[in-house]
């Protein structure tokens, strides 16, 4: 296991302003205030996407067995699940943007001190958002979603949709953060 020897700059905003985010679960739900065309991803070609952005993320040591982690910190979510943040940049094919991926951690009465121990314990999924290029996505600021298991096998919905590409309910429940660009944690990119 590797850690990362200073605390970045990212996890420190997100957990700076974690109390002044709103009481939500980090799930899944098609709940939301935004419209989104729920049948707009989950596409073979946004499956292949997911899988060359886990390997660029992999290359970089962000994921995988091996993977870099970050400190723990508790996620707003009203069943208090614990989550790990790290962004930077990688290259999926001859493109290079920025990501964002967030670990959570899900079980009964998890602590951040568990899970400093021992990370690879309670380790239920990833979450990623990466910026493409301008103009794939204008309404929700150009990213591209992903939710991995922690083998790196893209995560699906219960009726069995593909969760890469413009995954609606993740839009949905990021769209009100602030600075127009669907980040709560901080608003470093925003444009
Ligand atoms: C129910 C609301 C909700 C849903 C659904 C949701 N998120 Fe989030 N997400 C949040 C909140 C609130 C935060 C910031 C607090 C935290 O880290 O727990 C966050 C943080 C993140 C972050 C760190 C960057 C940031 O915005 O602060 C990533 C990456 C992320 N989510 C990815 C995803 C992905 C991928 C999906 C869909 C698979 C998703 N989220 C679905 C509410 C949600």
């Amino acid at each position: 296991m590797r850690w990362k020897k200073t605390v970045l700059a990212g996890a420190c905003a997100a957990r700076a302003t974690s109390a002044a985010l709103p009481l939500i679960a980090h799930e899944d739900g098609m709940s939301g205030s935004v419209s989104v065309d729920a049948s707009a991803f989950g596409s073979a070609g946004d499956v292949r996407f997911a899988r060359n952005l886990w390997q660029a993320l992999s290359d970089a040591g962000i994921v995988g067995d091996d993977a870099i982690q970050t400190h723990p910190y508790a996620g707003s979510s009203k069943h208090g699940p614990v989550v790990q943040y790290i962004d930077g940049t990688v290259t999926v094919g001859d493109y290079s943007g920025t990501f964002i991926t967030k670990r959570n951690y899900r079980g009964e009465d998890i602590s951040v001190e568990e899970i400093f121990a021992d990370p690879s314990s309670h380790f239920d999924s990833l979450g990623v958002m990466f910026r493409r290029e301008e103009g794939y996505a204008p309404d929700s600021a150009d990213w591209f979603w992903a939710k991995f298991m922690p083998d790196g096998t893209v995560a699906t919905t219960p009726d069995g949709m593909s969760m890469a590409g413009q995954v609606a309910p993740c839009i949905s429940c990021h769209q009100p953060a602030d600075g127009e660009d669907f980040v709560w944690g901080h608003d470093r990119f925003s444009r």
